[in-house]
């Protein structure tokens, strides 16, 4: 893969689009707009993350990124290799452990210390992972680096919650830290009027982000003029 230094912006933002495509054709559908689930639809038959954050570490490699915040973490350990799919447990994405697999730097920050617990092992074995129990939006307040990709997968998508004004105030909490060519990808917006997406997703094409794919999960880029 050629670093983006030595591309042009349509040019990363077309090969942005095809590693989309490449992995993602035929991943969007069903989209769940107007419902809360039951759990049969939302444990069989809805859209798992694997193949989103695939496409994230792909696009991660294309700009060369090399910084990922996550907030919301693993809370299920990955008790299986990285490409094996079990519904019942791989729902949520055991995304920090495909994160810290891309060897980059990820600061990974949860509000519930059990994740902490959860992705001990996985620290072990991978130095660049950092753990964090925190409120994602303080986090990203004070967090100090620059971000090549921002994961937002936290407060969970309950009718009458304010899980979108959130994922909203994490991301303009962050803002500030995304670096000019970067990635911002948000998990659960299949679901009840964006879900997690909801307010988030808007501000961010305002922003000038392009959109890449929207499904079970949105995948956004900017790129440097
Ligand atoms: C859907 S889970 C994240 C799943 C994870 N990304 C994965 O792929 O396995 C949502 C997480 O957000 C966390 N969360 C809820 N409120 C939070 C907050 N204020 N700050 C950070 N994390 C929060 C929950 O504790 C929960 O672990």
């Amino acid at each position: 893969m050629t670093m983006t230094s030595n591309l042009s912006r349509p040019v990363i933002l077309d090969e942005a689009r095809a590693i989309v495509r490449d992995l993602l054709a035929g991943q969007t559908a069903p989209l769940y707009y107007f419902l809360e689930l039951e759990s049969e639809e939302q444990v069989q038959r809805r859209a798992k993350p694997l193949p989103y954050l695939a496409a994230g570490t792909h696009l991660l490699e294309l700009i060369d990124g090399k910084t990922i915040v996550e907030i919301g973490a693993m809370r299920i350990p990955m008790l299986h290799g990285i490409y094996e799919f079990a519904p019942s447990c791989c729902n949520d994405g055991h995304s920090t452990a495909i994160w810290a697999y891309t060897g980059l730097e990820v600061h990974s920050v949860d509000i519930n210390p059990v994740c902490r617990d959860v992705a001990s092992t996985l620290m072990e074995s991978n130095p660049n992972l950092h753990c964090y129990t925190e409120d994602g939006i303080a986090f990203l307040d004070r967090f100090a680096l620059q971000i090549d990709l921002l994961y937002l997968d936290a407060w969970d998508v309950h009718i009458g919650h304010d899980y979108a004004e959130r994922h909203l105030a994490a991301y303009l909490a962050g803002y500030d830290k995304l670096a000019p060519t970067c990635i911002v990808q948000i998990d659960d917006t299949d679901i009840y009027f964006g879900g997690k997406g909801e307010l988030v997703v808007p501000r961010l094409i305002r922003d000038g982000f392009e959109l890449l794919i929207t499904g079970r999960q949105t995948i956004l880029i900017r790129v440097a003029a």
